[in-house]
């Protein structure tokens, strides 16, 4: 798809999860180029009498929602909410996720976790048959040389995330490192998402495999959306 071509159907994706967003809802928002256009279509909406308020995931986000004029809260406020929307990098057709490209994952699990329903938007050159793109991994700065060893003897390939514009490692909104490791073709995903999280200094990684029962995702193509959730698929 071109890169104009993808940018439409973001944007139809995006529309199409924000139109399900319901008057008095508390949503995470996610991260990133899709999710700007669900934030879009927010606005738009709000301005005909939505209310809602939303948990941003990164500074991107809150920023976006200011100049989109969609309300913010935190998950101190509002510990459990309606859904979250997001975008991700890689999806398999059991609905498990790669996120993590913004290096915003960690907050994006975590409105993943509290949310009721999980709504991924993505075009369709995301799906994979089987999830094998490199896992980024946040860490804090002070473990990030044993993580590295320990990634090797799991027989992943880890890369310290460089910053453009910016010399060496970049830090996430929390302030920590990111890696990314490939491991080739993911076989077990849940397995390999609870063995990173088990890793001392690891705060998150950017595996999404504990949320399929809850999540539609939204797969927009050059025409159409398709939707899938975990018990059917429907076209
Ligand atoms: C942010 O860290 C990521 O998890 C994004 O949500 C993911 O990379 C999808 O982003 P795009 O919608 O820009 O492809």
């Amino acid at each position: 798809m071109k890169k104009q071509t993808i940018n439409s159907v973001k944007k139809t994706v995006g529309y199409k999860a924000a139109n399900l967003v319901e008057d008095g809802m508390v949503i995470g928002l996610g991260t990133g180029s899709t999710v700007f256009f669900v934030m879009e279509r927010l606005h738009k909406r709000i301005k005909s009498g939505l209310t809602i308020c939303g948990v941003p995931t990164s500074h991107q986000t809150a920023f976006r929602a200011y100049d989109f004029g969609i309300p913010l809260t935190s998950l101190d406020e509002h510990p459990i909410l309606d859904l979250t929307i997001d975008g991700a990098d890689q999806v398999d057709p059991k609905l498990q996720l790669i996120k993590g490209r913004g290096a915003a994952h960690t907050r994006e699990k975590c409105v993943a976790n509290a949310a009721k329903q999980f709504i991924v938007v993505i075009d369709s050159s995301k799906m994979t048959s089987q999830l094998d793109a490199a896992v980024p991994i946040e860490v804090i700065p002070f473990a990030v040389t044993p993580i590295i060893e320990q990634l090797k003897r799991m027989g992943g390939k880890p890369v310290l995330r460089e910053g453009i514009k910016k010399d060496g490692p970049i830090l996430t909104d929390n302030g920590n490192f990111v890696i990314d490791c490939a491991f080739g073709v993911i076989k077990n995903p849940s397995e390999l998402e609870k063995s990173l999280a088990c890793i001392p200094g690891v705060v998150e990684n950017g595996l999404f495999t504990q949320y399929t029962e809850k999540t539609i995702v939204i797969v927009g193509e050059q025409k159409k959306c398709r939707i899938l959730k975990s018990t059917d698929v429907i076209t």
